[in-house]
């Protein structure tokens, strides 16, 4: 069988134990490539040399690099996974578009302006790349037999979505994200949000806000509703939705999928021995790709479908510095929350 040539860029370090300040994704993502028999996992880039060669002698590579373009130069990859932090999603992206390869599967959020998310997509499909982004709740069971419910008419139809999570940019990217998945991955009309930045917050480098709350309404009528930072406490759930005849929730008091039909008690659904962050969801996002990759296919984690959802959070983040409803498209480039601190607007402590 041909092997697909696979190399990761930004490999972080595991042993300094799991934080907003890094995760070390990368190893999640080879462990997934690993377990997979059309794939070989040849080599990797980090700027730190420890870091890379920690990562080449733990998978056994024959070569490490200390510059992602040396790597693209010599190692006729066939797939390249991101798993630097968010400012750098897209030069990465772009570069690995110029260098040939066939795949490249990056970790969310997609990028830090809203223009950069737009290049990444653009140009993956006028080179015919298959450009993923890994918001793997997608292939969670929590989440799968949450849309499976609502596809099979037990909560009557849909109304709205709600999620409740620390920020918008980075955790509520993926709650974004879901909602995509439970609403046919349709792209919103319209976005109105307000946010609060009075305490400098950095995620993996990113700015994000303190608390947000945002409604936004979807191509087919459906409402999305979102409440970050101290308001989460108002939705005191990860995702709801909410149908003409029921409610599902997942994730609320150690119960990861409940339903309640026609305002009857709540029935607590049996997931499976997985909860909200796994196990097997990046594994099974990967063996998707690559499917994907060999069949023509739309990835289930395609930049599209991201797209989307990127759309929204900055779309909030826009609403918030206009202060009105944004119609969509939305016709900026750049990420509001940063040019707002930036022009003062916005004084964090
Ligand atoms: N999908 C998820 O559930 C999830 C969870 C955590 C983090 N993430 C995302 O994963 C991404 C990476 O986060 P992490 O926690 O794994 O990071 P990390 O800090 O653990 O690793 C990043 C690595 O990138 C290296 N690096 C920096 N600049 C580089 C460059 N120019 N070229 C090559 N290497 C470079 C760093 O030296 C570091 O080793 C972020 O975008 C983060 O949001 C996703």
């Amino acid at each position: 069988m041909t092997q697909l040539r696979v190399g990761v860029i930004g490999t972080g370090n595991p042993t300094k134990g799991a934080s907003r300040m890094g995760y070390a994704m990368a190893y999640q993502h080879a462990n997934a490539y690993a377990a997979l028999d059309n794939c070989q996992l040849v080599a990797c880039a980090d700027i730190k040399q420890e870091n890379a060669e920690a990562f080449a002698e733990h998978y056994q590579l024959p070569n490490f690099y200390l510059s992602h373009q040396e790597m693209l130069a010599q190692e006729d990859l066939d797939i390249v996974s991101i798993c630097v932090w968010p400012h750098l999603h897209a030069r990465l992206v772009l570069d690995s578009i110029d260098a040939g390869v066939r795949a490249i599967h990056s970790e969310k959020p997609m990028a830090d302006t809203w223009g950069d998310a737009k290049r990444m997509v653009l140009t993956a499909e006028k080179n015919s790349v298959q450009l993923t982004f890994n918001h793997q709740r997608r292939f969670g069971k929590p989440f799968s037999m949450a849309k499976d419910l609502l596809k099979s008419g037990q909560i009557g139809d849909l109304l709205r979505l709600e999620a409740a999570c620390g920020d918008i940019y980075d955790y509520g990217t993926h709650y974004i994200d879901m909602f995509g998945f439970y609403n046919q991955d349709l792209p919103a009309k319209w976005v109105q949000g307000q946010i609060d930045y009075r305490t400098k917050n950095l995620v993996f480098g990113a700015m994000v806000e303190n608390q947000a709350t945002a409604l936004w309404e979807y191509q087919n009528g459906v409402f999305g509703f979102i409440a970050t930072g101290l308001g989460s406490r108002s939705v005191g759930v990860h995702n709801r939705l909410v149908g003409t005849e029921g409610v599902i929730e997942v994730g609320t008091d150690n119960v990861h999928l409940r339903i309640q039909r026609n305002g009857k008690s709540w029935e607590t659904i049996d997931t499976q021995g997985e909860h909200l962050h796994g196990p097997g969801f990046i594994e099974r996002g990967i063996a998707d790709l690559i499917n994907s990759l060999h069949d023509g296919t739309e990835p289930e984690l395609s930049g599209r479908r991201a797209l989307n959802a990127t759309e929204i959070i900055f779309s909030i983040y826009e609403s918030s510095r206009r202060r009105s409803r944004i119609d969509l498209p939305l016709d900026i480039d750049d990420n509001p929350l940063v040019e707002m601190v930036e022009s003062g607007a916005l004084q964090p402590e």
